[in-house]
């Protein structure tokens, strides 16, 4: 199985992007499986109804979210009746939607997991409790399971995964937006990287524009964020999957610099 998984789509930059380069990659890897993170589909900040119909046409199957889930309101309407969009598992129990969805393909059955860090952020139920919950509950009947782990410190991904190596195929990072170069299959053949890194504006911080996040460290004002323009740039990871085993052989870095969108 050939899995694709595409960090953070953030705003209508993020979107076009996807749209243009999404079928070649998924030619060019023979991609059978698409995950993505949209937790910054709609303008930055959360995403719409519209929005996950927006990125599902263009060939995503699953989308999980993070941090800035509950950003639009209008998420609380379709979230619990979505089956293919997921927000993280560790929130308090009573929330709208669910941590974690199955996927049929090929008669393989693919269990997507959505967990949010704890360290300098809000502080929510225990994700590697929680983790663990939501594997068992899922295990037997889902030869693949992949973890996005929307977290801020590297240290708590990474522990994630050493927690999780062989009880899922992959333990992938989102939410810091820049990707990093430690991707790996480790001992128990779980796949991991402490982050996928953005799918947006390339020219911004973290896709917002530079003079908007200055003007915040210069002052400590409150300012309002608005995406940058320019140059995009598209993260995501493929991972080669056994079938049967669920393990991980292989885990290959995409990051590619897009100049007009
Ligand atoms: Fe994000
Ligand atoms: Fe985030």
């Amino acid at each position: 199985m050939k899995l694709l998984f595409i960090g953070d789509i953030v705003g209508n930059a993020g979107r076009s992007i996807l749209k243009e380069q999404l079928p070649d990659i998924k030619r060019q890897f023979s991609i059978d499986v698409c995950i993505a993170n949209g937790e910054n589909a709609a303008g930055g900040r959360g995403i719409t109804y519209l929005i996950a119909q927006e990125i599902y046409d263009c060939g995503v199957d699953i989308i999980t979210l993070g941090n800035h889930t509950w950003a639009r309101k209008e998420i609380k309407n379709f979230i619990t009746s979505d089956s293919k969009i997921i927000r993280p598992a560790n929130y308090p129990k009573g929330v709208p939607g669910k941590g974690c969805t199955i996927l049929s393909m090929n008669g393989t059955s693919i269990g997507v997991i959505n967990l949010l860090g704890r360290v300098y952020m809000d502080s929510i139920e225990c994700p590697f409790r929680t983790a663990e919950k939501e594997i068992n509950a899922i295990k037997k009947q889902c030869s693949i399971i992949i973890v996005d782990i929307h977290a801020e410190a590297t240290s708590e991904k990474a522990a994630l995964a050493y927690f999780l190596d062989g009880k899922v195929s992959a333990v992938l990072g989102t939410h810091t937006h820049v990707q990093t170069a430690d991707e790996q299959i480790l001992k128990n053949g779980t796949a991991f990287i402490s982050d996928v890194g953005m799918t947006g504006p390339a020219e911004g911080i973290l896709g917002v524009d530079k003079e908007i996040v200055l003007e915040k460290f210069l002052t400590s004002l409150p300012v309002k964020f608005e995406l940058a323009e320019g140059k995009g740039i598209l993260n995501a990871v493929v991972l080669n999957i056994d079938n049967n085993t669920g393990k991980c052989n292989e885990i290959t870095r995409i990051q590619k610099k897009i100049n007009h969108y």
